[in-house]
């Protein structure tokens, strides 16, 4: 009798500790899905994410990073991380246009004067407010990234004035405020991905396109383009988004480090968004492969005036305490 509680009393013990190694060694892979180039803000600070993310978990989660649309397009993207597909993503606010419309906030034309009034409206209450509200469509808002302000390109003839583009086909997001913003000045808005973009405009089904000097640079937009204007209109920054499935099955002490990571990959990102912004744009001036014009503040002026009236259209969707509040917070 004292034989056999002692046999399925050792046998209970080994079974235990098992269970402990296995749940010890259990590992996590994070698969990271993006759209842009490795040498961007967004592309460098997820490399960064994964090298630290390894470090610091001795490797009991491990992430593997896709960029350059490799695994998923914008769209694909978000319906991916929502299924646990990927576990991690980061993708512009206008790709969350059909999910979360409110986000198109960051897409209005004017609104942000700067990087500091941008980081001032994403640590405030209405700001983190938008992080939560990714959770509706069963995700989980990280972090805000930044890849800076857009400029325009065109094919034919310099950009000064809002007339300069009346009738031009320009590629946009899929954002309803930025197809708003190009009609209102007489262009014509067409979505398209962001992968296809430098094709469309080679081959000349679009004249034209707005985007940061980090995307024109690294997907050498500016090699078919012949002119660009600084006129820093619209702001183009990135949710860091994960899952409620992936998140909520990370045991906490494994989730307090990714937390961590999180912050000082986010730190990395907005130190190397303004870095690469002014290294890039010297290269592209360097390469004279484009004429680039600088927006007098009367020109300046003119674009702010007739791009902000798409504001009240906005109202409903965005809520016009948000733009009210991300208005106050400009100096
Ligand atoms: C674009 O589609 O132009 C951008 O969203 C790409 C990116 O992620 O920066």
């Amino acid at each position: 009798m004292f034989k056999r509680t002692l046999l399925i009393l050792t046998a209970g013990l080994i079974a235990l500790s098992f269970l402990t190694t296995s749940a010890l060694a259990k590992t996590y892979v994070i698969k990271f899905s993006h759209v842009v180039a490795v040498d961007t803000p967004k592309g460098q600070a997820a490399e960064y994410f994964k090298k630290i993310v390894e470090e610091r978990t001795k490797g009991k989660i491990k992430v593997q990073v896709y960029p350059n649309a490799v695994l998923y397009g914008d769209r694909e993207a978000i319906e991916a991380l929502k299924m646990n597909a990927i576990q991690m993503a980061c993708p512009t606010f206008s790709k969350f246009t059909g999910f979360v419309p409110e986000l198109q906030i960051f897409d209005l034309p004017f609104l942000f004067k700067d990087r500091k009034h941008l980081r001032r409206f994403m640590e405030s209450d209405v700001g983190q407010e938008l992080l939560r509200d990714v959770s509706r469509i069963g995700l989980v808002g990280l972090a805000y990234w930044d890849n800076g302000f857009k400029q325009l390109t065109l094919d034919d003839h310099p950009i000064r004035l809002p007339k300069d583009i009346k009738g031009k086909k320009f590629r946009i997001m899929s954002s309803k405020v930025l197809e708003a913003q190009f009609k209102v000045v007489g262009a014509s808005p067409q979505v398209l991905p962001f992968s296809e973009v430098y094709s469309a405009l080679q081959q000349g089904v679009v004249d034209g396109q707005e985007n940061t000097i980090s995307n024109i640079y690294t997907k050498k937009f500016y090699e078919v383009q012949k002119y660009m204007t600084i006129s820093n209109h619209g702001y183009l920054g990135y949710m860091l988004v994960t899952n409620q499935i992936f998140w909520n099955s990370l045991p906490s002490d494994l989730k307090n480090i990714l937390k961590k990571c999180v912050k000082d990959a986010t730190d990395k990102n907005w130190e190397l968004s303004s870095k690469l912004e002014k290294e890039q744009l010297k290269k592209i001036e360097e390469s004279g492969k484009i004429k680039i014009h600088y927006l007098t503040p009367e020109e300046r002026k003119v674009w702010e005036n007739a791009m902000r009236k798409i504001y009240p259209e906005f109202y409903d969707v965005i809520g016009k305490d948000r733009i009210k509040k991300a208005l106050e917070l400009a100096d």
